[in-house]
Order: structure tokens, then sequence, then C-alpha cells
């Protein structure tokens, strides 16, 4: 983590849950922070005490991330802000548990704008600039959703495939360019997500529950080494490497049970 001090870090979602474990793992590190998210007043208590607490620079961007265009305006507001960025956390996203047609269709193409293409985008733009420095870290916050269908829960695991695979490409590709890219792939984590997804958490997958402190870990730590995929907590590693030997349609049932 000691390589992350005096760098300058961009934070999406920054605002609650992992996000907000990431923000404050990076100022103890000594990196300063851009915090990005819609609630401004989250984001100016995080900065309020963790400049004095870490000595460090902590900017605030409120910034939906969910229309077009948004990747593309937050970076031109960091470069009208002379800010630079050598670490970038591409986190913010949210989902709905349900039945397909339960969710409205503007409801899942919201979602998966925020979690694909303001993925990519801000990935894409960022990259950029890194690969003219010659290095940089990038970590995309995808799930364990994105390594089986998910019936009831459908785009958001094929989003977080997309995320996975964008990932794993990239770190190969950007390797070669001094850029260090990992995707974080949590399972069940204690944050605002449980609520707004609607899913309901019951009976022994209580004990399977991360906090958002110990995934945050696990990612930063993946992430300074250059792993390409971080799964945190030994039970989701085993049940995702044990995944990969089962048939898909037995997936999409283990993944509707293990969700519902
Ligand atoms: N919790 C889990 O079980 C779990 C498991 C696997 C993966 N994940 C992934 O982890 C990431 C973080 O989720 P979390 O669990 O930490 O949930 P969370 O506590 O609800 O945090 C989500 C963050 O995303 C921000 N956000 C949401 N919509 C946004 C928008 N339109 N524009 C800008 N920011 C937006 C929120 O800030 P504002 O509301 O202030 O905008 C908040 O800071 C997500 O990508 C999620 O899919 C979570």
């Amino acid at each position: 983590m000691n390589k992350f001090a005096g760098k300058t870090a961009l934070i999406t979602g920054a605002s609650s849950g992992i996000g907000e474990s990431i923000t404050h793992q990076l100022a103890k590190a000594g990196a300063n922070l851009i915090l990005v998210a819609r609630r401004e007043d989250k984001l100016q208590i995080l900065k309020d005490t963790l400049e004095p607490e870490f000595g460090i620079t902590v900017t605030v961007i409120s910034h939906d991330l969910a229309v077009d265009g948004s990747g593309q305006a937050l970076y031109e507001k960091t470069k009208a802000l002379h800010l630079h960025v050598d670490i970038l956390i591409n986190n913010a996203g949210y989902a709905k548990h349900g039945p397909f047609h339960d969710t409205p269709l503007e409801t899942h193409l919201h979602m998966m704008h925020l979690l694909t293409t303001t993925f990519t985008e801000l990935t894409y733009l960022y990259t950029a600039d890194m690969k003219q420095k010659g290095s940089g870290y990038v970590l995309l916050v995808a799930s364990i959703a994105g390594f089986m269908p998910i019936p009831q829960f459908s785009t958001y695991a094929a989003s977080k495939a997309f995320v996975l695979s964008l990932g794993e490409s990239l770190n190969k590709e950007l390797s070669a360019f001094g850029i260090n890219v990992t995707t974080l792939c949590p399972g069940g984590t204690a944050t605002e997500f449980m609520d707004i997804s609607g899913q309901e958490i019951s009976g022994m997958r209580r004990h399977a529950i991360m906090t958002s402190d110990a995934v945050a870990k696990s990612g930063l730590r993946a992430m300074a080494k250059g792993n390409a995929v971080n799964v945190p907590g030994i039970l989701y590693k085993l049940s995702m490497a044990g995944l990969r030997v089962v048939p898909r349609n037995l997936q999409a049932l283990i993944g509707e049970a293990a969700t519902k």
C-alpha cells in the first residue's frame, strides 16, 4: 500500500459502502483523493475528516455517472481542475433484484449504463493518460455475479460479466504500458447495496456477508500487486473456483438460489 503515497486516486461511488472503505484506506496510505458520487454532503464530510487526519488533498465532485456522456464530462472536470489521475477506482453501482419484467426497462438501462458504458468511458479516458505517463492503477469493481448467469438479477449479472471480461482483457493489454488493471469481484458485502437491490439475505447466508473494509483491503492489495482478478474471502474464492466445473444451466440455478 506504500506505493500509493503521494499519488492521486479518483474513486467513483465514494459516498458509501466499498467506495467509502477504499477512500479511507487510500487516505491512510497517503494518496490524494478525488471523490465522486451524487451525494455531495457525504463526500464533503469525508473531505473534512480525511484532509486534517492524513495531510492529503481531497477534491469533491458531485456527479451523476448514469447519464449519457457523464464519463467524458467527469474527465473534463478533472482536467479543468488540473488533476492528474494515477489510480482509477471504478466502483459506483447498484442493482435491482426481482423478475425481469417487474423492473421497468428504464431501470435496467440506467443500471447498465452506469455499470458498463461509464466504466468503459472512464477506463478509456484515464488509461490513455496513464499510457503516456507509463504508469497507473485501475480497479474495476465487478462482482461474483459476473461469474454466472443469475435469474432475478439478469441484467446486473450480465453487466458484471462485462466488467470482469473487460478487466481481464485490459489487465493483459495495458500491462505493457505499466498499467495494473485489477477486477475486484466481491460476494455479499454489508452496504446500502442490499437495501437498494431489494435482496433479502436470511438464514445461513448472513454468515457469508463480508464487511466493506475487508473487501476494500483485499481489492487494493490485489491492485498493488497487479493481480488480474480478486475474489475477497476464502469462502467466495473456493466457491468461484468450484463453479468453473459446473455446467452453465446448473450455475444459473445456484446463482438464483444464492441471491434469493
Ligand atoms: N454490496 C454487495 O454485496 C456487492 C457485491 C458485489 C459487488 N458490489 C459492487 O460494489 C460496488 C459498490 O457498491 P456498494 O456495495 O458499496 O453499494 P453502496 O453502498 O450502495 O454504494 C454505491 C455507490 O455508488 C454511488 N452511485 C450509485 N449510483 C450513482 C450514480 N448514478 N452516479 C454516481 N454515483 C452513483 C453511490 O453514491 P450516491 O448515491 O451518493 O450517488 C454510492 O457511493 C457496486 O459496483 C456494486 O455492484 C457490491
